[in-house]
């Protein structure tokens, strides 16, 4: 087994766990935690404990797991030691259905903060749940460092979040649309996890406990607006709808970000004057292509 220091288990024993969450810095986040060297997916752990919680379930985090799930179905794989993979839930009183886009957009938007200020590296959200470094290639100009998959039970909603740290270039997967990267592969050096882990927490706790405000969702609508505004701006988008949102129209859209609705929902400029379309909860960015004129080009229909 690789015994370097950028492959050392998170923690050496059950009282280093509780040394460390009590180092904590966030309130209530993470403060009950519990670690496994290794485990089926952290989200399915975090579901088996007490259902009680008044804010915040026990924050659970797996060294290895052996089942990890991705969004749409997908698999979430990172060499042991490697990574962090952790999850927590919330009762699901605190997030009635208009909310939980904005729930996942938050966690999102909190772990490349805290992510992005340890490593000194330009991490951005990408609506609707990746991590990104913003990047010169095509056809996406990106590339993903984690994720966030919400799950919801009637009593719970649980948040899910991987993060690409210390994998080397030869350790990421290769088959992804976008296209992966780790902590260590942008900024050519290893990172600490537990110090990640620590800032990631205390930053977490903070964008949920401010969308818990009467407020907070048309405070983060209008962050989120501004950051995605700069991050494709004079860029064309190309995006086509997830098999599973079969309601809806357009298979596939062309056009300018136009900014999110009130449940999140991403909203689509096909031509400079024409009102924004397509409330899209998920989907798919096929291509990105730089501005050429000010008119964006018709929808494909395919
Ligand atoms: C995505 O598809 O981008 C979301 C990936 C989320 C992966 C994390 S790892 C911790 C938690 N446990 C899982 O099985 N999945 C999430």
């Amino acid at each position: 087994m690789n015994k370097s220091p950028e492959r050392t288990p998170l923690f050496s024993s059950p009282e280093d766990v509780r040394a460390f969450a009590a180092s904590l810095s966030s309130h209530a986040l993470g403060r009950t935690l519990i670690f496994h060297a290794e485990v089926g997916s952290t989200n399915d752990a975090a579901l088996r404990g007490d259902d009680d919680c008044a804010t915040y379930g026990p924050v659970v985090v797996a060294d290895a797991q052996t089942a990890g799930r991705g969004r749409r179905g997908r698999r979430w794989l990172t060499p042991p030691n490697s990574a962090l993979t952790f999850s927590f839930s919330r009762p699901a009183r605190f997030y009635p259905p208009q909310k939980r886009a904005w729930a996942a957009l938050a966690v999102g938007l909190a772990v490349a903060e805290a992510a992005g200020n340890v490593a000194s590296a330009p991490l951005r959200l990408k609506w609707p749940n990746d991590i990104v470094q913003p990047s010169p290639a095509p056809p996406l100009f990106l590339r993903k460092l984690g994720g966030v998959l919400c799950e919801a039970t009637a009593t719970r909603f649980l948040f899910g979040v991987g993060l690409n740290v210390n994998q080397t270039a030869a350790e990421l997967p290769t088959e992804t649309k976008i296209p992966a990267a780790s902590l260590r592969t942008i900024a050519g050096k290893p990172f600490a996890r537990r110090l990640l882990l620590a800032n990631i927490l205390a930053r977490i706790e903070s964008r949920l406990n401010d969308l818990d405000e009467s407020t907070g969702i048309s405070r983060l609508r209008l962050e989120l607006d501004a950051d995605f505004s700069a991050l494709w701006k004079n860029k064309v988008l190309f995006f086509r709808r997830p098999p599973e949102q079969q309601d809806l129209n357009h298979e596939a859209l062309t056009g300018r970000f136009a900014g999110l609705d009130e449940w999140g929902r991403l909203l689509i400029r096909r031509t400079a004057d024409a009102p924004p379309v397509a409330a899209w909860s998920d989907a798919e960015l096929l291509r990105v292509e730089m501005e050429t004129d000010a008119a964006a080009p018709a929808a494909p229909r395919s």
